[in-house]
C-alpha cells in the first residue's frame, strides 16, 4: 500500500517536472540573449537576484556578456549592462512602454508626467525646517523629521494656517507626527506592494495608508492653508479629468507624499553621515555656504532662523552638490524599466543584436555603472569631491576605457520615467544642510563608527536605507 502511494507521487511529481521543463522555462531561440530560467518555477532567479542584485548581476555579466535574460517572479527581465547601450532603451523607442508599476500611475491624474517646480515655496521650506531642529543631546541621523515635516507641509500645506500661537503650534506639531508614524507604517510595506502583494494583507499598513488619505480629501485639502501648487493642480486635474471617486483621489495624494520622501530621506541621511565623517567634506562645505551667504548678503542669527535660500543661492554651491552626489552614488539602487510593446531587435553600441519578445522587461540596474572601478576610481569609497572638476565646478565628463559616457550617474532614474521631483529634491536637501552646517556643530557619537550596510529589501526602488541608525551630537554654534 505504502509503496503503491509513493509510486503515484513519484509518477505525479515526474509529470510536474516534465510539464515545468516543457512549458513552465523558456528556450532560448536565435538572436535572443542568453537565458536563465532559475531553479525555482515562478520565482526563478528571485531570491538569489533579491538577497544581493549588483553581486547577482555582476556574475551573470561575466558569464553572459553585455545582456542576458533572468526569470524574476514570472517575468522574463533582460538585463542590459553595457552603459553604451543604455541609449537604446532610454530613448523612447517606439517598441518600448514605460508604464510599468502600477503605483507610478497611480501617482498620476491622468498619466500626466510631473515635473515640480523647485522655486514653490523655497523660503517655506526653510521656515518649516528650522522649528524641528532641537539642540543637545544625541539624536538619530536615520530619524530625520524635520525633513518629513518641511517635505509635507511644503507639499501639503498646513492645517492650522500660519498661527503663532504656541498651543495652535503644538497642535499643528502633532498632527505632523501622526502623518508622520501612518507614513513609516506604510512605507515599510512598500517592497511588497510593489512585489504584487494586496495591501489589504497588511492590516496596520492599510489603516496607516487610508489615515494619510482621509487628511488628504479634497474637501479636506481645500481648508489648508498654503498647499503648493502641484498638490492644487492635481487636484483641479482630478476634478475635471479622473474617474476617480473621492478615497481613490486622496489615495493618490498618499503616493505622492511616498514618492516625495521615501527616497529623500534617506538621502539626505547618507548626505548628512558621510559629510560629517569626513572632515575634509566638512570643511569644503561650511566655507562654501559661509561664501555664498556673504555673497548673498544672508545673516546667520539664531534668534530669527528664517533665511531665504533661493535658487540663485542654491544653484551656487558645487561642493554641497558633489558631497550630495557621491553619497546617492553610492546609496542609490533604483531599477530602471521598460516592457516591450511588440517583439523587435535591440540593437547594442558593439553592432550586435538581439530579439526582445512581447512583454518582455528590459532593465538598467544603475549601480552597476556607479560601483564600476572602470568609470568611477575606487569605487567603494566616499570621496566628497568626485563630482568636482578642476576649476571647483561640477564635474560633467566621465569615461570608460577612453570613451566619454552619456549615462554615468542615475539616481534619479532615466528618459521619459527620471523622477520629476529630482529638482525638488536636491533644492530641498540643500537647504537642509546649508541650515545645519550654518548653525550647528556636529559630530559622530562614535567617530570611528562604520558605512552601515545598506538595507537590500528595497533594491530596485530608489535609495536605499541604512540597515542601523547613526547617532551624531550636535549644538547651536557661536556665531
Ligand atoms: C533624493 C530624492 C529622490 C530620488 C533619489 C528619487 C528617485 C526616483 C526614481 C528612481 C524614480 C523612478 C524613475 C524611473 O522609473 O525611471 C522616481 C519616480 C518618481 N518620483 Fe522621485 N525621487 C526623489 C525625490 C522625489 C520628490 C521630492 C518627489 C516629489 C516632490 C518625487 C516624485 C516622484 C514621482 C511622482 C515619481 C513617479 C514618476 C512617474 O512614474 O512618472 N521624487 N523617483
Amino acid at each position: 500500500m505504502i509503496l503503491s502511494i509513493a509510486l503515484i507521487w513519484a509518477v505525479v511529481v515526474g509529470f510536474c517536472c516534465l510539464l515545468w521543463l516543457a512549458v513552465g522555462i523558456r528556450h532560448r531561440q536565435s538572436s535572443e540573449p542568453p537565458v536563465e530560467n532559475g531553479l525555482i518555477p515562478y520565482l526563478g532567479c528571485a531570491l538569489q537576484f533579491g538577497a544581493n542584485p549588483l553581486q547577482f548581476l555582476r556574475s551573470r555579466q561575466k558569464k553572459y556578456g553585455h545582456i542576458f535574460t533572468c526569470k524574476i517572479a514570472g517575468q522574463y527581465i533582460h538585463f542590459l549592462c553595457d552603459p553604451f547601450s543604455y541609449h537604446s532603451v532610454i530613448r523612447q523607442g517606439r517598441h518600448l512602454d514605460w508604464r510599468k508599476f502600477h503605483f507610478a500611475t497611480s501617482v498620476k491624474p491622468e498619466g500626466r508626467h510631473w515635473v515640480v517646480d523647485p522655486d514653490e515655496r523655497a523660503g517655506q521650506m526653510v521656515q518649516e525646517a528650522n522649528p524641528q531642529l532641537r539642540i543637545g543631546g544625541p539624536t538619530s541621523l536615520r530619524g530625520l523629521i524635520s525633513m518629513l515635516e518641511s517635505g509635507y507641509l511644503t507639499l501639503f500645506g498646513k492645517e492650522l494656517g500660519e498661527d503663532k500661537c504656541q498651543a495652535r503650534q503644538e497642535a499643528q506639531k502633532a498632527l505632523v507626527l501622526n502623518a508622520l508614524e501612518n507614513f513609516k507604517e506604510f512605507d515599510k510595506i512598500f517592497p511588497a506592494l510593489v512585489a504584487g502583494l494586496p495591501i489589504h494583507v497588511f492590516k496596520s499598513a492599510y489603516c496607516a495608508r487610508e489615515n494619510l488619505a482621509k487628511t488628504m480629501h479634497a474637501e479636506k485639502l481645500s481648508k489648508r492653508e498654503n498647499v503648493s501648487d502641484l498638490i492644487s493642480m492635481r487636484m483641479i486635474l482630478n476634478d475635471s479629468l479622473s474617474t476617480f471617486n473621492d478615497v481613490s483621489k486622496a489615495r493618490t495624494h498618499v503616493a505622492l507624499l511616498w514618492a516625495s520622501q521615501a527616497n529623500t530621506l534617506p538621502a539626505t541621511f547618507w548626505s548628512l553621515f558621510y559629510m560629517i565623517r569626513s572632515p575634509d567634506a566638512m570643511k569644503a562645505a561650511r566655507e562654501e555656504v559661509q561664501k555664498v551667504f556673504e555673497t548673498f548678503g544672508l545673516k546667520i542669527d539664531p534668534d530669527n532662523p528664517t533665511l531665504n535660500l533661493t535658487r540663485d543661492v542654491l544653484d551656487n554651491m558645487p561642493v554641497l552638490d558633489s558631497i550630495m552626489k557621491e553619497a546617492m552614488r553610492l546609496s542609490s539602487a533604483s531599477l530602471n524599466i521598460r516592457v516591450a510593446k511588440e517583439d523587435f531587435l535591440l540593437h547594442l553600441d558593439n553592432q550586435e543584436a538581439y530579439r526582445i519578445r512581447k512583454d518582455d522587461v528590459i532593465a538598467l540596474y544603475p549601480p552597476m555603472l556607479h560601483y564600476d572601478p572602470e568609470i568611477y576610481e575606487d569605487p567603494y569609497e566616499y570621496k566628497f569631491d568626485r563630482f568636482l572638476d578642476e576649476k571647483g565646478q561640477e564635474k560633467t565628463t566621465f569615461t570608460r576605457k577612453g570613451r566619454k559616457l552619456r549615462y554615468f550617474y542615475m539616481p534619479f532614474g532615466s528618459g521619459v520615467t527620471k523622477c520629476p521631483g529630482r529638482f525638488f529634491a536636491v533644492y530641498e536637501m540643500k537647504q537642509f544642510l546649508s541650515l545645519v552646517l550654518s548653525y550647528f556643530d556636529m559630530e559622530l557619537l562614535d567617530p570611528a563608527i562604520q558605512v552601515p550596510p545598506l538595507d537590500q529589501s528595497r533594491a530596485g526602488l530608489g535609495i536605499l536605507q541604512p540597515t542601523y541608525d547613526v547617532d551624531f551630537r550636535y549644538k547651536l554654534r557661536s556665531v
